[in-house]
């Protein structure tokens, strides 16, 4: 439609097609603070350029004739029917790069029919981003906080607004050192963002002195004292999985072995990140990994990847190394910046078309006929 629209002597489109130009247009349009918060990684940021690196060391090799006239990129992942493989993955203080933050986001996604999943670290609580879901898919991610009263209740009111899964993130039991964000001296969290998860919840409230909104720094300093849970192990998750009715993914998952006891504990799946290199600087890519991971526990689990997926064939790469599905992380909180709602739904439609053209013209009808043997590594 973008070609005919400028054969016609339409417009072209306000955001650029091309991903991976996403991060410069978004620069443009955001303050310095929130976009030093957004774009960089742990430490000197090794780890988020070998995620987009490790894509190029993939090549895909075309196949021909081969009838793809007919094509289809919807499937389900652990019972959630999806448009295609690929989910809004967790990303909190969406209104640092737009005003309506994770409400635009979740808009988007169920237009798109793509899963939404919603940060504990959100601007807007998981009941508003329930309500603006509408018939889309939740699922919900927990930052699994040292209070467990306040763990059950995120859980409890997860459930309650109709949330199926949850992501339970293992890689941020302390935030990563994040020198643009040292320098500047900026958190959002401390003021008073990313926290509407905390700030709407009855048993954080109840440990205040003054109500959240007389008291932001109060609340955040609260926030600050139940979110580190450094002492976390694998034996507590039988805990949750008591709380928690549905379907188990543990996200931040890199070495083989975490992902055998994440099978021999009884979740139902992991995403194989590294949070976008925001955690460990000097870290393995994580699309490196990915294929022992897939090998070893890939027929007992669901597994899905995120980070550094910036286009088509990034996803393509993805699923052929044995990933069900990839998460989304900063692309859509660059459309969103740059365009609201209409900015996601953007960029998750050039990802769509691209993906689509590209296993087309790679010889596939479909992304599940895709396995180890449609790329070499170059
Ligand atoms: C994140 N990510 C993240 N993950 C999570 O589990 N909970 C969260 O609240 C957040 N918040 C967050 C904020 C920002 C600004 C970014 C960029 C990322 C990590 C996210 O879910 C995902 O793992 C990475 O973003 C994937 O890497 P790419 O796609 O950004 O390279």
């Amino acid at each position: 439609s973008i070609y005919v629209d400028g054969m016609i002597g339409g417009t072209t489109p306000a955001i650029t097609t091309d991903l991976a130009s996403l991060e410069t247009a978004a620069a443009q349009v955001l303050d310095p603070a929130p976009l030093g918060y957004i774009v960089p990684s742990a430490g000197g940021g090794s780890t988020a350029r070998a995620n987009v690196a490790a894509f190029e060391r993939w090549r895909i090799v075309p196949r021909m004739l081969r009838d793809h006239a007919t094509r289809d990129l919807s499937t389900e992942v652990l019972g959630t029917p999806m448009a295609a493989p690929v989910l809004l993955g967790p990303v909190g203080v969406q209104t640092l790069a737009h005003p309506d933050g994770e409400l635009a986001s979740a808009r988007a996604a169920a237009a798109l029919g793509l899963p939404f999943v919603q940060s504990t670290q959100a601007d807007h609580s998981i009941e508003q981003v329930a309500e603006a879901s509408g018939d889309g898919a939740r699922w919900y991610q927990l930052y699994w906080p040292s209070d467990p009263e306040l763990c059950e209740s995120f859980l409890s009111r997860a459930q309650a607004s109709g949330y199926t899964h949850l992501v339970v993130t293992l890689d941020t039991t302390m935030l990563g050192w994040r020198p643009q964000d040292l320098d500047r001296g900026y958190l959002p969290f401390l003021a008073n963002q990313g926290i509407a998860s905390y700030t709407s919840d009855p048993v954080f409230n109840a440990r205040l002195e003054k109500p959240a909104d007389e008291d932001p720094t109060g609340a955040g300093i609260a926030f600050a004292g139940v979110f580190p849970n450094p002492g976390l192990t694998w034996d507590q998750l039988p805990w949750l999985r008591e709380r928690w009715p549905g379907p188990i993914v543990l996200k931040g998952i890199q070495h083989v072995d975490d992902a055998r006891l994440a099978r021999d504990h009884g979740v139902e799946g992991i995403v194989v990140s590294n949070h976008g290199g925001r955690q460990v600087d000097g870290a393995v890519a994580s699309l490196d990994v990915l294929p022992a991971i897939a090998e070893a526990v890939g027929d007992d689990l669901c597994v899905l990847f995120d980070s550094g997926v910036r286009s088509g064939p990034d996803v393509l790469k993805a699923l052929a190394l044995g990933a069900e599905a990839v998460l989304l992380g900063r692309p859509y909180l660059y459309g969103l910046a740059l365009g609201g709602q209409p900015g996601v739904e953007h960029v998750l439609r050039c990802l769509l078309a691209e993906l689509d053209l590209t296993l087309a013209n790679a010889g596939y009808a479909s992304h599940r006929d895709l396995g180890p043997d449609a790329l070499v590594r170059g």
